[in-house]
């Protein structure tokens, strides 16, 4: 793990959401922190500088032409003093004015004349978040390394509900000092995970689903971003929050699934299918709420795409991770897939006994061409963690077999 941070300048900028800031500057300096409050002008009409100071035991920075504060320590020291640099909230305006190089307050000062690692976590109305103008700038950021924690999604101050709220300050906290920025065994890898279950319309009313709660998923696309991947998670309609650092797109069917991961894995490095994806969907949607005409009633189905199947057969796929979940015979189920599939590695498991879906804890039998590994029965995320190293492991090797394949191919030339 790299070093944690030790010295933190917190920017606070002007959204509502800045009334949970001094919560995150007690939830830094529980974790030994020290942190220097630094506030743009557009936040000084949330929370008072006081309340910082009170908080942090240190005076807070307003201004950039704070002749005496200045005297004390100047922008650039504090810039050089800083192990990191945490945003939050982050409106979109300061985004935009990071992405685009300003330096006309003291943070975005901060920020340009810092060689630390920057983190923000925006927060927003969800119309502005989605906003074209807004998205670039984040993709800008993100290309330029700054890290993202959210927004998260839900009920947001202006009383509408979708992604913009700022994530709560303990996973804020929890993210800055627990992720291993980068130094992981995926370090500079794209993973994309699926999660949860699909769901396959009847009619505007009712769907077809099944019983997972995308806690496996969800467990392994945090396993895969503590070692340090760029980590996007598709995922079905599951009721956890998104890990924090993960990169989440909402799915709802077997179709809308394949769409986004045939997007995602263009530039992924390993795609990890943990979704319980519906095998059939409605050969047709009823337009109209289907009403109790007789005792009897039949549903025509039809076969739903198999995603990872579909990404196996593509031209170039990434190093593919299935997951079986079976009832019975799971080793031999478990190889089929394997092969039918033409996957890298395929972790089962066995459902039902109380094992499996909706449970927190979960054991899995992990298979590869020519071996296999027993994670024994714990949590979620420690196994989730135990097959993300093993992932690592395997596909640093499928690096080394493919360069001494070509390289013993072009002697042969
Ligand atoms: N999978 C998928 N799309 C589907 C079905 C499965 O991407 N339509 C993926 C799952 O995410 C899992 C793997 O394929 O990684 C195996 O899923 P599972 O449902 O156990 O196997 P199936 O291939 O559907 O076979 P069966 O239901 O007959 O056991």
């Amino acid at each position: 793990m790299s070093s944690q941070p030790r010295k933190i300048v917190l920017g606070v900028t002007g959204g509502i959401a800045a009334y949970k800031s001094p919560d995150l500057v007690r939830r830094l300096i529980d974790r030994g922190g020290e942190v220097q409050v630094v506030m743009s002008r557009g936040a000084q009409q949330f929370v008072t500088p006081l309340t910082f100071q009170a908080v942090s035991g240190r005076p807070v920075r307003t201004d950039l032409w704070d002749e005496a504060a200045e005297a004390a320590m100047g922008h650039i020291e504090l810039a050089r003093w800083a192990d990191a640099i945490v945003v939050a909230p982050a409106t979109a305006e300061f985004l935009a004015r990071l992405a685009h190089g300003f330096a006309d307050d003291l943070l975005t000062t901060l920020c340009l004349a810092t060689t630390a690692p920057i983190t923000v976590a925006p927060a927003m109305n969800h119309q502005m978040w989605a906003n074209p103008a807004t998205q670039a700038n984040v993709r800008l950021l993100r290309e330029r390394g700054v890290r993202f924690i959210g927004p998260d999604t839900g009920e947001q101050a202006c009383g509408e509900v979708g992604v913009g709220r700022m994530v709560d300050p303990v996973r804020i906290a929890e993210e800055v000092f627990t992720v291993r920025g980068g130094d992981g065994p995926l370090k500079g890898l794209k993973v994309v995970v699926t999660a949860g279950p699909t769901r396959e319309r009847i009619d505007p009313v009712r769907f077809i689903s099944n019983r997972s709660s995308g806690k496996m998923g969800y467990a392994v696309a945090q396993a895969a971003r503590e070692a340090g991947a760029r980590v996007v998670l598709v995922s079905g309609p599951v009721q956890i929050p998104t890990p924090v650092g993960v990169e989440r797109i909402d799915v709802e069917s077997a179709d809308q699934m394949l769409a986004v991961v045939q997007e995602q894995v263009r530039d992924a490095d390993i795609f990890i299918a943990a979704a319980a994806v519906s095998d059939y969907k409605c050969r047709e949607v009823a337009r109209e709420k289907i009403k109790k005409t007789c005792d009897a009633f039949t549903l025509s189905l039809t076969r739903a795409p198999d995603v990872l199947a579909t990404i196996s057969r593509s031209e170039s796929p990434p190093f593919l991770v299935g997951f079986a979940a079976e009832t019975e015979n799971v080793e031999q189920n478990a190889l089929a897939k394997l092969t039918s599939k033409k996957l890298d590695m395929i972790a089962a498991n066995k459902v039902g006994d109380n094992l499996g879906f909706d449970k927190d804890d979960n054991a899995l039998t992990v298979y590869w061409n020519g071996g296999h590994k027993e994670l024994a029965r714990t949590s979620k995320l420690a196994l989730a963690r135990q097959l993300v190293e093993l992932i690592a492991e395997r596909y640093r090797l499928s690096k080394t077999d493919r360069k001494a394949t070509t390289a013993a191919a072009v002697r042969a030339q």
